[in-house]
């Protein structure tokens, strides 16, 4: 895995979205991991000023990692609306480009089969974009969550439920449960992007770029994967050795 700091985070999302530039303008079909979360926010808007100058991303297909369950699609705190607002539509993608897992399916084992399948469908991913749970979350992998993980409904950690009410009215709103592609499921990406600014994902970074390649920090087994980038601002890399 490279570990790139980048004195701050608009030049950090500038090279992040060269980089994804330059794999769709080689392979338009490219197949892009999107996730949710400030850490990406910045990597859509450069991607979206591409586009706006000519890059052709009509047979850009997308793929989030995760959504909560209970939330509905059209739901505006749901991930898919949000994938929705601050990524396909700045980028002008067609809504059937963008494929997000659904959390209020009745049957939600099926629903994480059916999405598992459609990304091998898809080809698989060609580069994911991934940030950092302050607590080495990655996607919704909580800590405990296997390498070998496939798309599944997980349960949330108390950490992850309290960063996350921010997008919420009140606390007791976000939900307890998510579906996540597994830690497995993201490894099968081609190369994998990892987004870190801010000095809230120090602790997470320091434990999935110098810490044991563990269970206990899911992030750390972006060690495993051969063309695996984490992209950190200084004060998310201020704890690393
Ligand atoms: C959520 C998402 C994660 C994301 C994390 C960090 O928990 N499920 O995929 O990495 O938020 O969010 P932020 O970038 O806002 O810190």
């Amino acid at each position: 895995m490279e570990l790139i700091v980048v004195a701050d985070p608009e030049t950090l999302a500038e090279s992040i979205a060269d980089r994804i530039a330059a794999t769709i303008a080689s392979a338009p079909a490219t197949v892009l991991g999107v996730a949710t979360g400030s850490s990406p926010l910045g990597v859509y808007r450069a991607l979206a000023r591409r586009v706006a100058g000519g890059l052709d991303v009509a047979n850009l297909r997308a793929f989030a990692l995760d959504e909560y369950v209970g939330i509905s699609p059209d739901d505006p705190r749901s991930y898919a609306a949000t994938l929705r607002t601050a990524f396909a539509r700045p980028l002008g993608l067609s809504p059937s480009a963008l494929h997000v897992p659904d959390g209020t399916r009745p049957d939600l084992d099926e629903a994480c089969a059916d999405y598992e399948r459609a990304i091998a469908d898809a080809g698989g991913v060609d580069i994911q974009l991934a940030g950092f749970g302050a607590n080495g979350h990655l996607a919704f992998n909580e800590p405990g969550s296997p390498a070998d993980s496939v798309t599944r409904v997980v349960d949330l950690a108390a950490r992850t439920r309290s960063d996350n009410a921010r997008f919420f009215d009140h606390p007791d709103e976000v939900p307890h449960q998510a579906i996540t592609q597994g830690v497995g499921t993201i490894l099968r990406a081609r190369s994998i992007i990892a987004v870190a600014t801010g000095s809230t994902k120090a602790e997470a970074v320091a434990a999935a770029v110098a810490g044991p390649i563990d269970a206990a920090c899911p992030a750390s087994f972006l060690r495993l994967h051969e063309d695996a980038v984490v992209y950190a601002d200084p004060a998310a890399a201020a704890l690393l050795p």
